[in-house]
């Protein structure tokens, strides 16, 4: 098939844009540089240069490549994120842009896609933070959201959300995504992976009970579930996790290991709190996981790191 990739040169698009020519797909991939270009050739695709949030540079970006399928991975977050932006996270650019880019960007996408007749859409989304604090450590995309959710960008995600699973001119598929882990990401032994530097540091410590459950997934394996999901798969919303979502206690310090770090301090969650604001404190003592039995059994999505413990020891790097 004809595949169209916004974000070709993101943490997530150069895992997925090979897979996708190693499936058979003639793949179109778009940045805003022209000095990316070879880097999207380097990956198997065809480069096309357009600002996302430009609506006719995206119109004629997409004309251009006239895909049967398009796929979304814009975001602005792989930037680096201070203790002042983890205190107010709704304030800091990355996250001002990625929700333009969620929104504007998924409406021009969106719009594109219909013009020139694509059958097919799959986006970006995030599982983690967002959850109701209620019943079970793991939860499903059937379970209820936090209404009081103060996750970051939480306007773009649930508008990107909406707006992809409901289009009426083609199937659209919204993923949402674990922490991502591996090579490219912001958890890699990369010298500047913007989580693992803290880490080393000894400047992410478990704050209270650390009892938060999170969800990652290694990004080999999220590319490979966006594959399949540009294939198959009803339109909806599927949690692209591992299997095995946990506690802030248990992960952090393997990860540490993992990055050959000290193991991570513990804080009570008041100076937590005090230092890094309610959200990051919520997010490491309160935080719900996702279950990712829908993606394996509608998918058929199958895991090289079913879970962390061996992707953090195996897969970092
Ligand atoms: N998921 C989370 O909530 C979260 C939180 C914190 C950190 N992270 C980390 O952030 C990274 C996220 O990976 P990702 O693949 O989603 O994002 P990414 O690596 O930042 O890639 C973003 C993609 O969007 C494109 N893009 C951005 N603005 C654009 C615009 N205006 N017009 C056209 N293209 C635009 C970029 O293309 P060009 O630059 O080529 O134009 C790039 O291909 C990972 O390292 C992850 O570990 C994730």
């Amino acid at each position: 098939m004809k595949v169209f990739v916004a974000g070709a040169t993101g943490a997530l698009g150069t895992h997925l844009v090979p897979q996708l020519v190693a499936r058979g797909h003639e793949v179109v991939g778009m940045t805003r540089s022209a000095s990316k270009q070879d880097l999207v050739r380097s990956l198997g695709a065809r480069p096309v240069v357009a600002d996302a949030l430009d609506p006719d540079a995206v119109a004629q970006a997409v004309a251009s490549a006239e895909p049967e399928v398009i796929v979304h991975q814009l975001t602005a977050l792989s930037a680096k994120m201070s203790i002042r932006d983890a205190r107010h996270p709704d304030r800091s650019s990355m996250a001002k842009m990625t929700n333009r880019l969620r929104t504007e960007a998924t409406d021009h996408l969106l719009a594109a896609g219909r013009a020139v007749g694509a059958r097919r859409f799959v986006a970006q989304s995030f599982g983690g933070f967002r959850f109701a604090r209620t019943g079970g450590p793991v939860q499903s995309e059937a379970d209820p959201l936090d209404p009081d959710s103060r996750q970051p960008g939480l306007e773009g995600i649930l508008h990107v959300e909406q707006a992809v699973t409901t289009i009426d001119w083609g199937e659209g598929l919204a993923l949402r995504y674990g922490g991502f882990y591996g090579p490219g990401t912001s958890t890699s032994l990369a010298p500047d992976a913007v989580m693992a530097a803290p880490i080393r540091k000894r400047r992410f410590p478990i704050v209270g009970d650390g009892g938060g459950v999170w969800s990652h997934v290694h990004i080999e394996d999220a590319a490979a579930a966006t594959a399949i999901a540009v294939e198959r798969g009803q339109p909806g919303i599927y949690n692209i996790v591992d299997d095995e979502p946990a506690p802030v206690r248990e992960w952090l310090p393997a990860l540490a290991s993992a990055l050959d770090a000290k193991p991570p301090r513990r804080v009570p969650r008041w100076l937590g709190r005090l230092a890094a604001g309610e959200m990051a404190t919520v997010m490491m003592t309160e935080a719900r996981g996702a279950s990712n039995a829908k993606a394996k059994r509608e998918l058929g999505w199958q895991l090289r790191y079913p879970s962390w413990r061996q992707g953090f020891a195996q897969g970092l790097g």
